[in-house]
């Protein structure tokens, strides 16, 4: 009898020693009786081509891919999703019949996470914060859940001005900061990354009020500090990114094995290590 050796997977970045997504991975696999090896690897700034190519050369099926190498990752890819190319990034590579597949699941674990959390997407008038990758990558599985708007904030307003112009789709609209004291929203989502160094995204007060939850990409032991900043000024609702690092993680395991693992248990699990 022959005994097949369990199909390899990895994720591929610098930093990447807390990276939880082996852990989550092999959880999934458990679950779901699928057999995988998923392995975290360390790549150097200018080294992540030839990391791919030896890895496809050793059989890899498949890699998860994360800061800095999302947009390189997008180059290296022979056919790409239309999420991943409207995010200008890839997470997720497949390797097969010789040819590299590139997808984007960040955008689909946020909404899906959102869906599990109870927020109401269909119709809904929503903050974006932040135009850098994070923001870009959430956008189009966001459009697909029919919000009645997508408002970008940036420090650096023409960033989003130029992310506006790229997805084209009258729902998108830009705004500095300080405009956004005029308008009301039922969404807030942080994609900043201001949560990571302490601070804030300048946002006027007055946009928070019982009726908006707010999201932040951004998880950790603590509140982060615009889910504190919303909880103080009473927003209804606030959520961190837990669910959505293991939602894109699930849809990966799905492009890659064909089989919808259940979130649930592996936030759990994930939350009550944190503590
Ligand atoms: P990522 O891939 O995480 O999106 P990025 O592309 O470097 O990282 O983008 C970081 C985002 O966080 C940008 O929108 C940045 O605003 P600017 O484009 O104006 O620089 C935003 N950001 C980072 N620190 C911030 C802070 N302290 N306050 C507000 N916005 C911040």
């Amino acid at each position: 009898m022959t005994q097949h050796s369990p199909d390899q997977y990895r994720v591929f970045g610098n930093p990447i020693e807390h990276s939880r997504s082996p852990d989550i991975h092999h959880i999934f696999a458990n679950k779901s009786q699928q057999s995988i090896n998923y392995q975290k690897q360390l790549v150097e700034i200018d080294g992540f081509s030839n990391a791919i190519a030896k890895f496809i050369h050793q059989g890899g099926k498949g890699a998860n891919i994360t800061v800095p190498f999302k947009e390189q990752a997008l180059t290296l890819a022979d056919e790409l999703t239309e999420r991943a190319t409207l995010a200008g990034a890839v997470n997720t590579l497949t390797f097969k019949n010789g040819k590299i597949f590139g997808d984007n699941t960040d955008g689909e674990g946020l909404v899906q996470d959102l869906i599990t959390n109870q927020v109401i997407l269909n119709e809904s008038r929503v903050l974006l914060l932040g135009a850098g990758g994070a923001a870009r990558g959430v956008l189009l599985p966001l459009l697909a859940q029919n919000p009645r708007s997508i408002v970008i904030a940036n420090r650096t307003v023409s960033k989003a001005d130029k992310i506006c112009q790229h997805f084209a789709d009258n729902r998108i609209s830009a705004s500095s900061y300080i405009d956004l004291a005029k308008q009301d929203f039922d969404l807030i989502i942080n994609a900043t990354s201001a949560s990571l160094s302490g601070d804030l995204p300048p946002i006027p007060t007055s946009i928070i009020s019982q009726n908006v939850v707010c999201y932040d990409m951004v998880y950790g032991k603590d509140e982060t500090p615009f889910l504190k900043w919303a909880k103080e000024h009473g927003a209804m609702k606030v959520v961190d990114g837990l669910g959505m690092l293991v939602g894109q993680a699930a849809v990966s395991f799905e492009v890659w094995r064909g089989v919808t693992p259940e979130v649930q248990p592996v936030i759990d699990k994930l939350r009550a290590s944190l503590k």
